[in-house]
């Protein structure tokens, strides 16, 4: 990452008190974006991805509530703020897309006056036509002006996708958080629009949160990657590092289940066991109980460390694993010296 960070979150946690206890969605999660960065955040569903999203914007309704931490946007915390200040950095400086088009599309306006209604929350009005049809024609969208005279249910899925990517990006926000984009979108058109994204993000020096439950979007999309667990981030690390060297056992099941083309439809392979309950979370590692390399010493909770350069690990096999390569490089006095035996480690 160069520079400052455009976000960076410390120790953000999110809880909800709920009729049946209090669901920890969001526990102690820190990281940060840089200027033209797309950081992906990936996790099985429930592990609090867009919890953490809504948190960053301060949309988490009741009953729910950010407890602790720092929401950093260009060096101020957006949890500090008051509601005026925040509505207008939400507008002006971080933008959302989520999965469903229709929850951010009204259907009973044209595409182009709700485009001019964002601009003119901005306080862009005067930008006018000119600025809908290029930010129209910048999401490949074939006639600007006709689709701007159009309604949310005259477009296909994939073109109202591109109409909230062209929202989300109308008024050149520092930070983009896409929560799962394409989801609910077919695998070419899926690719079309995420490539799209890559591209404005690009142009435009913008940060990207980018969340996501499939690995193959992260290997498209990404610089670096946190891994998603039961409400903590349990790795980290640049992308194509946790692709090579993945050293969480999670992270590794789920690389595990990325799909193949060569495998049957319906014949997927799938991490084993469940996540635990939010709201009566284990002592210990999260991921103990479906894990293959669980030792007695798991049932103390590991800190997220370092386990190479830029990659870290909240597990305790991979950080002895880390420690060992560690000492085995520094013994290493060059090429051609044998290995030393295993008990002398
Ligand atoms: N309004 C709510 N009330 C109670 N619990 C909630 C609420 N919203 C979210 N949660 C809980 O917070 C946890 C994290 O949810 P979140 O929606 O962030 O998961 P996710 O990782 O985005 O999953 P998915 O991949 O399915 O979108 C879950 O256990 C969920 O049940
Ligand atoms: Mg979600």
């Amino acid at each position: 990452m160069n520079g400052a960070p455009v976000l960076k979150v410390e120790g953000l946690t999110t809880r909800f008190r709920t009729g049946y206890g209090i669901v920890t969605a969001v526990d102690g999660v820190s990281f940060s974006v840089g200027r033209g960065e797309t950081l992906g955040l990936v996790g099985e569903s429930g592990s609090g991805k867009s919890v953490t999203a809504l948190s960053i914007l301060r949309l988490v309704s009741k009953p729910g509530r950010i407890e602790s931490g720092t929401v950093e946007l260009n060096g101020v915390d957006l949890l500090k703020l008051d509601e005026e200040q925040m509505r207008q950095r939400r507008s002006t400086q971080a933008a959302l897309v989520f999965q469903n088009p229709m929850t951010a599309l009204n259907p009973v306006f044209t595409i182009g006056w709700q485009l001019r209604e964002t601009l003119k929350a901005h306080g862009r009005g005067e930008a006018g036509s000119a600025a809908i049809l290029k930010a129209l024609s910048d999401v490949g969208m074939p006639d600007p002006e006709r689709q701007a005279a159009s309604f949310p249910h005259q477009m296909s899925g994939g073109m109202r996708q591109r109409v909230v990517i062209a929202m989300g990006m109308l008024n050149d926000p520092q930070l983009l958080i896409a929560d799962e984009p394409t989801t609910a979108l077919d695998v070419t058109i899926q690719a079309q629009v995420l490539d799209l994204m890559k591209r404005l993000t690009h142009d435009h020096g913008t940060a990207l949160l980018l969340i996501t439950h499939n690995m193959g979007v992260i290997a498209r999309m990404c610089d670096r990657v946190a891994v998603m667990y039961a409400g903590e981030i349990v790795e980290e690390a640049p992308v194509d590092e946790l692709f090579a060297n993945a050293r969480h056992p999670y992270t590794m099941g789920l690389l595990r289940s990325i799909p193949r083309v060569d495998q049957p439809r319906g014949q997927l392979p799938t991490l084993p066991g469940a996540p635990p309950d939010m709201s009566a979370l284990p002592a210990g590692c999260r991921f103990r109980e479906r894990c293959p390399l669980a030792q007695e010493r798991c049932q103390t909770h590991p800190e997220l460390t370092a386990v190479a350069p830029a990659h870290t690990a909240r597990c305790w096999v991979a950080q002895d694993a880390a420690r060992e390569s560690a000492a085995a490089g520094m013994r290493d006095d060059g090429p051609g010296r044998p290995q030393e035996p295993e008990h002398a480690v």
